[in-house]
């Protein structure tokens, strides 16, 4: 059985509530309103309404704490010391084009470290839950990073920068290092669940750049807490500043590092 900590039941609950509607919206995509936010950036009413859900129910059960909601940005509370960061639908573009790959992501930050986490697909019904120190779950089933090894054995995951983004180049040269060095790469459009899939030891590792902390900051804990070992590209843990990520297990986790160096290093001399 997971660890359930009064706050993870909290969250859970959250996102199993906000989880329902956007079911029914996800079922009838043809009345979705999407507006947009910037090139190839969408913004739906189900984003919205999903925030909302979640940002009332949170703050029903615990009054005091802030937010960083990745809709409504930072909102304040009294207590500086808790702070939720939600992404309502990590995935968006998935979503609006019906293809069953996105996820409601929720951290919990104590004291500016993310203690619980819930990465909830509502379509799969699947709820990866994690708090740190307690390891992380999926449903009822403890999780554990892959243990491959041998980076030619190995399943990678990625995100390709979208229109109107920075680091298309950059991108592209890590990606041909990668799929030529291993088993395969994937991009499936939700950085949350890349990172669940990671501690699901469904993915040998995930890297990207220039993600937000929404998207991250719960998958981060997962992975941490099933395992697996979670850096920047620069082998730092300023993920939640730099926004860039790289996640594997233990053995991977440096020949990946050394390999994007290498593309980083080609891509600058080129
Ligand atoms: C996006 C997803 C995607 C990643 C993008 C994110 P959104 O989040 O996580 O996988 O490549 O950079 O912006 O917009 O669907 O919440
Ligand atoms: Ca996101
Ligand atoms: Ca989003």
């Amino acid at each position: 059985m997971p660890y359930l900590s009064p706050a993870l039941n909290v969250m859970t609950a959250a996102a199993r509530k906000a989880g329902r509607p956007l079911i029914r919206d996800f079922g009838e995509l043809e009345n979705l309103q999407v507006s947009r936010k910037g090139p190839a950036d969408f913004v739906t009413n189900a984003d919205e309404r999903t925030e909302k859900i979640l940002v009332e129910e949170l703050k029903k059960a615990r009054p005091g704490y802030g937010f960083l909601a990745e809709e409504a940005g930072e909102i304040e509370g009294p207590d500086k010391t808790h702070r939720f960061i939600i992404d309502p639908i990590d995935g968006t573009t998935n979503f609006m084009h019906g293809i069953p790959q996105f996820c409601i992501s929720i951290a919990l930050e104590r004291e500016g470290q993310v203690v619980s986490a819930v990465v909830f697909n509502p379509v799969s019904d699947e709820m990866f839950v994690a708090e740190r120190g307690h390891g992380a779950f999926l449903n009822d089933k403890r999780l554990r990073v892959a243990q491959r090894s041998n980076l030619p054995d190995t399943l990678i995951a990625s995100g390709a920068p979208f229109m109107g983004r920075d680091g298309q180049d950059l991108f592209l040269d890590e990606l041909r290092m990668v799929i030529n060095s291993t088993a395969g790469m994937r991009r499936l459009g939700s950085a949350a669940l890349d990172l669940a899939w990671v501690a699901a030891g469904r993915f040998d590792a995930f890297w990207e750049r220039h993600l937000r902390p929404w998207d991250i900051a719960a998958g981060l804990l997962l992975v941490k807490e099933a395992g697996g070992v979670v850096s920047d590209l620069d082998g730092r843990e300023r993920m939640l500043e730099t926004g860039d990520v790289l996640a594997a297990n233990e053995a991977l986790h440096r020949p990946l590092m050394d390999l994007l160096r290498k593309a980083k290093a080609g891509h600058s001399a080129a």
